[in-house]
Order: structure tokens, then C-alpha cells, then sequence
């Protein structure tokens, strides 16, 4: 099947960074042949203390991942303080746009820099050091990247949690990698939420976190909370005794800057380990050249700082590049579904990047809420998350985009750190769905499912055999996990977990997860997190979670539970399986439908055939194919004529 192309228009490419497709090649063959050359001159756009010795000493089958070992740097100063040094102090670093229309604040690169320097010498007076673990529990305020900068600026290492996570759920992480320090909020504002419980949750989280020391609360809403004596303090008030400056840590190229927990197919998440120099490099470039980013544009990533994506094109890449980034607190339909077209009119956003679950969400509503916007400030639009299909890429393009602005589609991972499939929109032709050719450094593969590469047009298992300066290092705490988990499917290639095609063009069109992780509106959600949560549900004795189509969210999360004997699955059964799940991991997990069974389709050794049920959940049951293996192949017929 013929897709349709689209091509860069002139315009764009003539002052694009890259302009055609053979410069693009010819780069990216320098990148792969001569890595080193290429990362040691793209490095110098990175203010270093210290040159590194070695640029690169990465081996996937030992498992060791190291760039610009040696070398110095302070990731707040590269993002702050040498902007203000270069005379842009005044420029607008932060835009941030509050959940009420009319809300907003301005904050200049000068402005920012002595934020973050007095919130790092607050820190500081707490007692927190280079390598310490700060744990921060945040809407998406102001304070969020000031405290995640200012942990950067003294060394600490952050731990983000998004907002929407329950309290055990941010308990685990606390615990898992040990933070003394809790950075949070009174309560939220989210569309009409008004009350989100921030300081609340965090209360309850910290019956059982010994290693919490301090409890900084963020003054959002001015809502009454319980304050602990000697543990918890106002972040005002911390400041009013804290001095102003706070020198920048110079931190090792290879120290950690952060860990993020994500899903996985097995397990508890995993904390994510990132690390200075290569993070930095890596989201710095490929914010420049992938949103063909120039000085003075106004830049826009609708993502939540809770994910990969706040963390590494909100804050770090846009930064690092003295951007200007808009921080917006609230949701694509508050007050009404012309939100979003309205912020980019008002502050004339140039570069948009988004995902495609809020792009259906408002194409569902309907062309007359952009219509009535002036987006003629768009230059740019960019995707992530999931694969965009093409009706929702068609309207992007025509009705958002005008016909003007390259998409770029970007795949990659919170493991990558930052994209690794992209369009550069000044030089490769796009075709809906399709997020085309791998960055510089980036060496895709697809395997079958035996480990041989496979060659030319093909569909396989998604991996890479070199993967640029961004990536992962470790699972924070655990290395053999990490061994396990990405590099012990296929020895000397890290295996990301998708499926993926590669067409006549070597184009890649990625096909979504082959592991047990869901994508839902763009999160990501392990099935055994979700079973295990609705496993402890009274009255519930087994569960097994799949994935379905939804028309919103991409995929939606579908339960099938059998109830203990003698128990019925009752609407309050259902009730109480959401309940749990909404306890154990957060609302955004929430199963979409319940089917209450008294069977799984099992193997004769026990094991639950969840092919057979992502059948059903699909509403495929011709689909199913051999059940011959199954212990009692009777209960496939009563799943299917049960089917929600
Ligand atoms: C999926 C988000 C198709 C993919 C940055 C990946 C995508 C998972 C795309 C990572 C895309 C992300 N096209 N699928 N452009 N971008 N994905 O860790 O399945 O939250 O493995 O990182 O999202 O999700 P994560």
C-alpha cells in the first residue's frame, strides 16, 4: 500500500537547520561511522568545566553505558546561569500558563536563575548534598522546575512522581531509592478539580518512609492542610532564612541527574537512572534540530512533568537551548475545548508538541473550537506518546497546522531519555503514522523472534544497537535488572518492548507494545501492576489484565476476574476492584471494564494464555486460533458470550 507524502515546504527547509534529506544522510552516516568525532563536536554546544577523556565506551552485551567519562559540568548552570551570562537574562525563560484562563506568570532566565539558586540554598541548609535522592509529589507549578533545577544545581538527585499516582505508589518510590526529602504542594487545581489532595497523599505516603528527613510544601492554593511539626515546612518560609546564591555543584558526566519510574512487563517499576553530560547532550540537540528550534520561538510541550517528557523537552532540551517553554497547569477541555488554541494564540506558540490522545479527544469536538483561534503563529507540530494514526495526523496537519507546518512524529522511550524516530522537518517527507528515520547516533534493528536481523521491508521486534548518549545507564539500585530486562532477549541489542515495520522507503512505522505494557492516553501501565492491584480486592481470586482499542485513549485497560468460591461478581465487586486499583496505583490506572468469570483460559501448566483474551477484549473471537493447549478449552466460549 502507496502512503501519501508530505514534503517539507520550501520555506521551512530553506531555513530549516537541516535542510535536505542527503545532508541528513550524510550526517547520519558520519554519526554511526565516526561517533566519536560527531558527539565530541556536537558536545562543545554543552558549557564543560572539565573536558571529558574518553567521548564513548559503550558495550551492549557487558552491558556498560558511559559518555564523556572525565569530563565536568552543572546541568543548572548549562540551562540557566550561562544564558544570564550571555546577556539574556531578560529573556523569558518559563511561561507558565495557570489552570484559570488569565492566570499566568512570566519568569525571565535572570528571574529563574536566583529561583533556583535560593531554593538550592534552602536545600542545602536541610542538609542535602551532591548524590542525595529528592523526591518531588507536584502539579505542574512553577516551583516543580525550580526545585527540580536547584536539585540539579547542588547534585541531588530527582525523583519526579506524577500527580495522578496514589500514595502507596509514591511510598514505593520513596522507599526504592531511599529520598530525604519530600518537595510538594498543599493541594491542586486540575480543570474542575479544585482540590486535589498533594500534601495529603504525601502524609499518608509517609507513614512508612523512613528515609524521609523534611517535608517542603509549596504554597498553591492556600487550602488548610495538617502541618507535622519539625518535619514539614512551608517553602516560603524555608526560604525567608535561606541565603540567596548557592554555588552550582560540578558534577562527573556520568553522574546520576535523575530517576523516573516506569512500567514494565514484570514486576514493581523501575527506577529509571539518567545520568549529566549524555542526557543533556542528547535533549539539547535533538530539541534544536527535531523542532527545528530557533532563538526567540516560543516552544510548547503539553506533556506533564510527571513523565519523560515534561523532564526532557518542558525543562532540560528547551533550557539548555535558552528557549522560551510554556508551563500550562491545566487540562485540553477547561474550560472549554478551545483551551489549547487559545494559549497558543495568546502567547503566539511557533512549536507545539503534543500527544495523539488529546489530539482525538479535540478532533472529536469538532474544527468550529480552532477555527475561532489565530494559530498562525504555528511553524511546527510535533507528536509523542503512541502511535498517531492517520485521521488524527490528516486533521493536525490541515486543521491545526493550516497545511503549513511539518508533524514530527517522535518515538522513543523513557529508557532512550529522548527521541530516537523522527522526522527532521526540514528535510524528510512524512507520511501519516510513519515516524520515519532514526536521529544521529541511533541504530535501529528489527529481529524476529529468534534474534536473526531482518533486512530491507520487514515487520519485527524493535531494538537497537546503539542508541546515542541519552540513554538509560542502570535501573537505579539494580543492575542485573537492567541487564535482564533490555539486554537478555537478544545478547548485544537493547530491546525496547514495540513492534515495529520497516517499509520500501526504510521508513519505520511503529506498531505499539509487544510486552505486557498498556498505553493508556499516552501513560504507561504494566498488566501485572494492575492485576496485582485488583488481587487485593476482597472476594477476588485470580485477575487478568489486557489491552482493548479505545476510540480516546488508544488502548483501554480490560479486567477479567474470577471471584472467590461462593462470590458473585457483582457491580459492588467491580466498584470495589476499581477502588482498589485507584488505591494501589493511581486513577489513571482505573480498569475500563470489568468481566467477571469463573475460568481463564489456562495452559495445562497453569499458565493464563492472555492471546486468547486479548481476542476477546478485541472483540475478535474468529481470531483466537488453536485452543487445543488450553486445561479446559470450555471456557473460551463463555468468556466470548460474556464479553463487555
Ligand atoms: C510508545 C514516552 C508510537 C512506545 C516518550 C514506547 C510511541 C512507549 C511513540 C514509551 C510514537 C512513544 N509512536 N509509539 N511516536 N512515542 N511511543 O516511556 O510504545 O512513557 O515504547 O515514553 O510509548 O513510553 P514512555
Amino acid at each position: 500500500m502507496q502512503s501519501q507524502r508530505f514534503y517539507p515546504p520550501a520555506h521551512f527547509s530553506n531555513a530549516a537547520h537541516i535542510k535536505t534529506l542527503s545532508e541528513y544522510t550524510e550526517r547520519y552516516q558520519e554519526s554511526i561511522q565516526n561517533p566519536d568525532a560527531f558527539w565530541a563536536r556536537e558536545a562543545q554546544r554543552l558549557t564543560w568545566i572539565r573536558p571529558w577523556d574518553t567521548v564513548r565506551d559503550v558495550d551492549f552485551h557487558d552491558v556498560r553505558i558511559r559518555w564523556f567519562a572525565g569530563g565536568q559540568l552543572n546541568v543548572a548552570y548549562n540551562c540557566v546561569d550561562r544564558h544570564v551570562q550571555r546577556g539574556l537574562g531578560q529573556r523569558t525563560a518559563i511561561i507558565w500558563e495557570g489552570n484559570e484562563p488569565g492566570q499566568s506568570r512570566k519568569i525571565s532566565y535572570q528571574e529563574l536563575q536566583s529561583q533556583i539558586e535560593h531554593f538550592a540554598a534552602a536545600l542545602r541548609g536541610l542538609g542535602v548534598k551532591k548524590g542525595d535522592r529528592v523526591c518531588i509529589f507536584m502539579q505542574m507549578i512553577p516551583e516543580l522546575p525550580v526545585a527540580m533545577l536547584a536539585c540539579a544545581r547542588l547534585g541531588a538527585v530527582h525523583s519526579v512522581v506524577f500527580g495522578a499516582f496514589s500514595a502507596e505508589s509514591l511510598r514505593d518510590r520513596i522507599n526504592d531509592s531511599c529520598c530525604k526529602i519530600l518537595i510538594t504542594q498543599d493541594t491542586g487545581v486540575r480543570g474542575n478539580k479544585q482540590d486535589i489532595p498533594m500534601k495529603a497523599k504525601g502524609d499518608l505516603a509517609l507513614r512508612e518512609t523512613p528515609s524521609i528527613e523534611k517535608v517542603i510544601v509549596v504554597k498553591r492554593t492556600g487550602a488548610t492542610i495538617a502541618m507535622q511539626s519539625g518535619r514539614d515546612i512551608y517553602l516560603h518560609d524555608l526560604l525567608a532564612e535561606a541565603p540567596p546564591s548557592c554555588p552550582a555543584e560540578p558534577m562527573d558526566a556520568e553522574d546520576p541527574l535523575f530517576i523516573l519510574y516506569t512500567s514494565g512487563s514484570t514486576g514493581k517499576p523501575k527506577g529509571v537512572l539518567h545520568t549529566t553530560g549524555g542526557y543533556l547532550l542528547h535533549t539539547a540537540l535533538t530539541h534544536e534540530l527535531v523542532f527545528d528550534y530557533r532563538p526567540e520561538d516560543i516552544y510548547w510541550c503539553t506533556a506533564d512533568l510527571g513523565w519523560v517528557t515534561g523532564h526532557s523537552y518542558i525543562i532540560y532540551g528547551p533550557l539548555c537551548n535558552a528557549a522560551t517553554t510554556v508551563i500550562y497547569e491545566g487540562v485540553p477541555n477547561y474550560p472549554d475545548f478551545s483551551r489549547f488554541w487559545q494559549i497558543i494564540e495568546k502567547y503566539k506558540v511557533n512549536l507545539f508538541y503534543t500527544a495523539p490522545t488529546a489530539l482525538r479527544a479535540l478532533m472529536r469536538e469538532g474544527d468550529g473550537w480552532p477555527g475561532q483561534c489565530d494559530l498562525s503563529s504555528l511553524r511546527l507540530l510535533g507528536s509523542v506518546g503512541e502511535p498517531i494514526k492517520a485521521p488524527e495526523w490528516l486533521w493536525y496537519h490541515h486543521m491545526i497546522g493550516q497545511g503549513r507546518c511539518p508533524i514530527v512524529d517522535t518515538w522513543w522511550q523513557t529508557e532512550t531519555g529522548g527521541i530516537l524516530i523522527s522526522p527532521l522537518p526540514g528535510a524528510t517527507p512524512t507520511k501519516p503514522g510513519s515516524a520515519t528515520l532514526p536521529f544521529f547516533g541511533v541504530e535501529p534493528v528489527l529481529l524476529d523472534p529468534s534474534g536473526k536481523e531482518l533486512h530491507g521491508e520487514a515487520s519485527g521486534l524493535l531494538c537497537l544497537k546503539s542508541a546515542g548518549p541519552g540513554q538509560m545507564r542502570t535501573v537505579y539500585g539494580d543492575h542485573e535488572r537492567f541487564k535482564q530486562t533490555y539486554f537478555s532477549q537478544f545478547p548485544g541489542y537493547y530491546f525496547t518492548g514495540d513492534g515495529a515495520r520497516r517499509d520500501e522507503d526504510g521508513y519505520y512505522w511503529i506498531t505499539g507494545r509487544v510486552d505486557d505494557v498498556l498505553n493508556v492516553s499516552g501513560h504507561r501501565i504494566g498488566t501485572a501492576e494492575v492485576e496485582g492491584a485488583i488481587g487485593m480486592t476482597a472476594g477476588v481470586a485470580e485477575a487478568a489484565v489486557v489491552g482493548f482499542p479505545h476510540d480516546l485513549k488508544g488502548q483501554g485497560i480490560y479486567a477479567f476476574v474470577t471471584p472467590m468460591q461462593g462470590i458473585h461478581g457483582s457491580t459492588d465487586l467491580e466498584k470495589a476492584i476499581k477502588e482498589s486499583v485507584r488505591q494501589h496505583i493511581g486513577s489513571h490506572a482505573t480498569p475500563d471494564k470489568v468481566q467477571f468469570t469463573h475460568g481463564l483460559p489456562k495452559t495445562r501448566s497453569g499458565k493464563i494464555m492472555r492471546r486468547i483474551l486479548r481476542k476477546i477484549a478485541e472483540n475478535e473471537p474468529d481470531a483466537i486460533g488453536d485452543i487445543s493447549t488450553l486445561a479446559d478449552p470450555s471456557v473460551v466460549e463463555s468468556l466470548i458470550a460474556e464479553r463487555k
